[in-house]
């Protein structure tokens, strides 16, 4: 991610200020990035808002959202997907529109795809196999195989692609300065591809050629990747898929929660929305109570105190300010029965509150 923000601007391919756009909620970093004083870019929200039913979020996202990125200022779009936190896989109608909107109104769009959850769902198909001409596909080893940590990653962009073309189409100025700034790679360094410059960048150019070689992450990022592909690979990509699935399965039983019914549901992750949750259990008048008499955070500072258990904010992903993400990647599959039932606690306790408080 760093390095990709990074070679863009140093290739004059987006510029301090331009107009991003990200798919939200996201993985902070996403959101962190593109404030910093190196870029400020003016971000542009695609939120996943839509609802299944009343009280139920559905965490997709609606036509008029993806809509935004048919304007041409906006030069990229970041997604996680499958997507985190709430954890689903993009959908087809979502892809299908963006292919539209890159085949008519911004043929120009890069497109970021962090595709780190994407062995938890079956059959899934990245948005690069759609644009693979607009899309730098990014990966990472962390998750599959539970090893965040030792860095393992890989980027990938197609032979033919829109960045590449930007460069070619780029001013003659510009053209000298990234001549000057690469002419120690190669006698014709105005015909290096943007992939190779990316790693060229990652090492300050001066390094290229220890660039990317890290012989221990290598030898593991080879064995991993043959793992994958024997029978054994299978067996542990079905078992790990669920591992997840009956850890979300107990921690909804034991809160009681309702989620929408998703075939395309990595669960890695799940983002609950308590304020949602309190509408659907007792009305909107809970759901009221509940945000005029507390911080949206409260929750999670109670759950903490009383448990030892820490969530995470949803409000962080910028997602709904009173959603709560769970991690099903990190405890024994029991405590999330146990997380379950004291989330059910937690919200008696205000409802009993409310109800105190004359249940308007
Ligand atoms: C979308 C996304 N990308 C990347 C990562 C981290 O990958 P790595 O451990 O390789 O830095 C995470 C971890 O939370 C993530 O959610």
């Amino acid at each position: 991610m760093c390095y990709i923000f990074d070679s863009l601007l140093k290739n004059g391919i987006l510029h301090k200020g331009d107009k991003i756009a990200l798919m939200v909620p996201v993985f902070t970093p996403y959101i962190e990035i593109p404030e910093l004083d190196t870029y400020e870019f003016d971000v542009v929200q695609v939120q996943a808002s839509s609802f299944a039913e009343a009280g139920v979020r559905e965490w997709r996202y609606p036509t008029e959202e993806v809509a935004k990125l048919a304007d041409p200022a906006v030069k990229l779009v970041c997604l996680v997907n499958p997507s985190n936190p709430p954890s689903l896989a993009l959908s087809q109608r979502v892809a299908d529109q963006i292919k539209s909107i890159v085949a008519t109104d911004n043929p120009g769009l890069i497109i970021v795809t962090d595709d780190v959850y994407g062995t938890f769902v079956n059959h899934f198909r990245s948005i690069a196999a759609d644009l693979p001409r607009n899309t730098l596909l990014v990966y990472s080893y962390s998750k599959h195989y539970g090893c965040t940590g030792h860095r393992l990653g890989v980027i990938g962009l197609h032979r033919d692609n829109v960045i590449d073309d930007a460069l070619a189409a780029l001013p003659q100025a510009d053209k000298d300065r990234l001549a000057k700034r690469y002419g120690s790679l190669s006698l014709d360094p105005g015909s290096i591809r943007f992939i190779d410059r990316l790693v060229a960048d990652s090492r300050q150019v001066a390094l290229n050629h220890t660039a990317g070689l890290s012989l221990p992450q290598q030898a593991q990022l080879t064995l991993f990747s043959l793992f994958a592909m024997l029978p054994e690979g299978k067996a542990y990509k079905a078992k790990v898929q669920a591992v997840v699935k009956q850890r979300l399965d107990l921690l909804l039983e034991g809160s009681g929660m309702k989620i929408s019914d998703d075939p395309q549901r990595a669960g890695y992750y799940v983002e609950l929305d308590l304020l949602a949750e309190a509408e659907r259990t007792s009305g909107p008048g809970f759901a009221a109570f509940l945000q005029q008499n507390y911080e949206p955070t409260e929750p999670l500072f109670r759950l903490a105190e009383q448990t030892g258990v820490v969530l995470l904010n949803g409000g962080g992903f910028d997602g709904p300010q009173w959603s709560v993400r769970v991690s099903l990647a990190n405890l024994d599959d029991l405590d999330y029965l146990k997380i379950g039932h004291h989330l059910k606690t937690i919200f008696d306790d205000y409802r009993a509150e409310w109800q105190a408080a004359g249940s308007r």
